[in-house]
C-alpha cells in the first residue's frame, strides 16, 4: 500500500507542471499534492492486478481518477457547496487561492484528467474509450453531479431512505465503482469480472460514505484534515442523522461483509483490498 502510494505521488507531481497561467497549475497541484489516502487510484491498480493487468499500463487512469475525486472536493468545498475552511489538513482551494480559481482548478482537472488517458495511456483505442466512459458517467450528471445537487438540495429537508441511498450511491459509491471497473477493463476483465467490481465498489462505496457521516460525528480534525462535526448543523441527510450511530455502524459493517462476499465469489484474495475494507471497519467499530 505505502509503496503504491508513493508511486501514486510521483506520478501526479510530475503529471501536472507549472506553466503559464502558474496560478491555476499551483492551484491544481495545491488540492492534488496535498495528501488524501489515494484510495480511488489504488483501487484502480489494485483491480487491474488481481484480474491479471499489467498495473503500468494503469497508472495515467489512477492518477486521472485522483484528479477528478480532487476535483470533487475543491467544489465541495465551496462557500456556494458545504463552505468547508479545511480539507486534507491544509486550508481549503478557495481559502488559499480565491473562489474563482477554486471553481476553476476544479474544472480543469476535470479536463486534464481526460487528456492524461488519453495522451498517456499506452492501451488500445478501444480500452481507452471504455475507460473514458466509466470517467465520464462517474464525473458527471448521471454520477457525482446528481448526487451532489440531490445532497445540497436535501439540507434541512424531511428525511427519506430513498433519497439518502440515491445521494450515497451518486456522490461517492459511483467513482468508487468507475476506478474498478476501470481497473478491470485495462486487465481485459471478462463482462462478469467488470460487474463483480461494479458490484464490490457499490457496496464499499455506500460503506465509505456512511463511516464518513459517522465520522463527522465521532472524529477528530486531526484524524480527517477537515471540520467535523458540520453535517448537523447544515441539516445534511446522512446515515446518522436518519438512522441514529448505532444502526449506521450495522449497515456498514454489512456492507462491507457483503464486499468481502463478492471478492471470494470471484475467488479474488487481495491484501490491499482486505486492508481497505478492514480500515474502514475499524473506524466504525471503536
Ligand atoms: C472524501 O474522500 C470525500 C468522501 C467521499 C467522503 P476521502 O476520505 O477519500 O478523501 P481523501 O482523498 O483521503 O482526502
Ligand atoms: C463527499 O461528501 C462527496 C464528494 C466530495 C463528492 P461530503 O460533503 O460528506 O464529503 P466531506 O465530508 O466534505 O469530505
Ligand atoms: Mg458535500
Ligand atoms: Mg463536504
Ligand atoms: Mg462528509
Amino acid at each position: 500500500m505505502k509503496e503504491l502510494i508513493e508511486k501514486i505521488e510521483k506520478k501526479l507531481d510530475e503529471y501536472i507542471p507549472v506553466i503559464y497561467p502558474e496560478e491555476i497549475f499551483e492551484s491544481m497541484r495545491y488540492s492534488v499534492l496535498a495528501g488524501g489516502k489515494r484510495l480511488r487510484p489504488i483501487m484502480c491498480l489494485e483491480a487491474c492486478r488481481v484480474l491479471g493487468g499489467n498495473i503500468e499500463k494503469a497508472i495515467p487512469t489512477a492518477c486521472a481518477f485522483e484528479m477528478l475525486h480532487t476535483q470533487s472536493l475543491i467544489h465541495d468545498d465551496l462557500p456556494c457547496m458545504d463552505n468547508d475552511d479545511y480539507r486534507r489538513g491544509k486550508l481549503t482551494n478557495h481559502k488559499k487561492f480565491s473562489e474563482s480559481t477554486a471553481v476553476l482548478a476544479g474544472d480543469a482537472l476535470i479536463s486534464f484528467g481526460i487528456q492524461l488517458i488519453i495522451e498517456k495511456s499506452e492501451l488500445p483505442a478501444e480500452t481507452i474509450i471504455k475507460v473514458l466512459k466509466e470517467y465520464a458517467l462517474a464525473a458527471g450528471a448521471y454520477g457525482i453531479i446528481a448526487g451532489q445537487v440531490v445532497d445540497i438540495a436535501m439540507e434541512g429537508k424531511p428525511y427519506n431512505a430513498e433519497t439518502l441511498e440515491y445521494i450515497h450511491t451518486h456522490k461517492t459509491a459511483d467513482l468508487f465503482k468507475a476506478v474498478l471497473k476501470s481497473g478491470a477493463i485495462i486487465a481485459n476483465a471478462t463482462d462478469e469480472q467488470i460487474k463483480a467490481m461494479n458490484d464490490f465498489g457499490q457496496n464499499l462505496g455506500f460503506a465509505f460514505q456512511i463511516c464518513d457521516d459517522i465520522l463527522d460525528e465521532v472524529s477528530t480534525f486531526e484524524e480527517m484534515g477537515k471540520t467535523l462535526g458540520k453535517d448537523k448543523n447544515a441539516g445534511k441527510l446522512t446515515y446518522t442523522a436518519l438512522f441514529g450511530l448505532d444502526k449506521s455502524k450495522c449497515k456498514v459493517n454489512c456492507l462491507l461483509d457483503e464486499s468481502c462476499d463478492i471478492l471470494k465469489r470471484q475467488n479474488i484474495n487481495s491484501d490491499i483490498f482486505n486492508k481497505i475494507i478492514s480500515s474502514i471497519k475499524e473506524k466504525v467499530n471503536r
